[in-house]
């Protein structure tokens, strides 16, 4: 089966947050998180995701039921391992959750959810997202413990956190993308379908297609900065035609 993009849309109620956060109810909020999403679609994405943070800081609530109503493509929820986020995450019944750090206790040192050392309070969120039909992912670092114990606590996916062979050049960079090998192969080991997120850009993809294993590609920020020169709809077609270049 061919990588599926999965295209988040969160920079999108950025933008219209760093005007309107005060003023949701004027005559004028643009840019519209549904527009996009609907940009999304006709660009090819395989799937929509958003996180609603704690902080509420570019998706807001509505947001999010809005466009679990309106787009009929599968949902990616980005959610804190909270109650209230999970309360959240069972109302609005997305396909998928994606459990994230977003605490300072929850983050392991390289970014990625500290599966580890939060075992019981995950192992909570991620039955009662079972229950309510949603399954549940795992955003964690290329690490062997943290891949183990998502696959003990029963996650369907992990997301491999592709931010550290983003930021490197050189060697380190070669050794991020050895990490990320490893860590596709655990994790298709142990049964997990492997997804792969944060900071994919175009230059960067080539070197991801030799990790092998993975299912999907999450990417946000680098289709909204393109939208800007070439529109949102061009800029998920064209990373769409990029990552069809992947075989697993
Ligand atoms: N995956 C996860 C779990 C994320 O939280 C994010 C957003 O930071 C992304 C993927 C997308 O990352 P980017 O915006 O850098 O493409």
């Amino acid at each position: 089966m061919s990588l599926l993009l999965g295209v988040n849309i969160d920079h999108i109620a950025t933008l219209r947050q760093a005007r309107y956060a005060l003023n949701p109810e004027a005559p004028i909020v643009e840019p519209s998180v549904l527009e996009g999403a609907r940009e999304a679609v006709a660009g090819g994405a395989d799937s929509i995701t958003i996180h609603v943070r704690e902080d509420r800081r570019h998706m807001q609530d509505e947001d999010a039921r809005v466009i679990r109503r309106e787009i009929d493509l599968p949902l990616n929820l980005e959610m804190a391992n909270t109650s209230a986020m999970t309360d959240f995450a069972c109302e609005i019944r997305p396909e998928f959750a994606c459990i994230v750090p977003e605490s300072r206790e929850e983050i392991t040192t390289e970014g990625g959810l500290d599966v580890t050392g939060n075992l019981d309070s995950l192992k909570v969120t991620i039955g009662r997202l079972h229950e309510a039909g949603i399954k549940v992912s795992l955003f964690i670092d290329p690490d062997p413990a943290q891949i183990k114990a998502s696959a003990e606590l029963g996650a369907e996916m992990i997301e491999l956190h592709t931010g550290a062979y983003a930021l490197t050049t050189g060697e380190e960079n070669t050794a991020e993308l050895a990490r990320l090998r490893n860590g596709s192969q655990l994790g298709h080991d142990l049964g997990l379908q492997v997804n792969a997120g944060h900071g994919i850009h175009l230059d960067n993809l080539e070197g991801l297609f030799t990790v092998k294993h993975l299912a999907e590609f999450n990417i946000g920020h680098t289709l909204v900065a393109r939208a800007l020169f070439i529109g949102f709809r061009a800029a998920v077609a064209e990373m769409k035609e990029a990552v069809a270049g992947y075989s697993a």
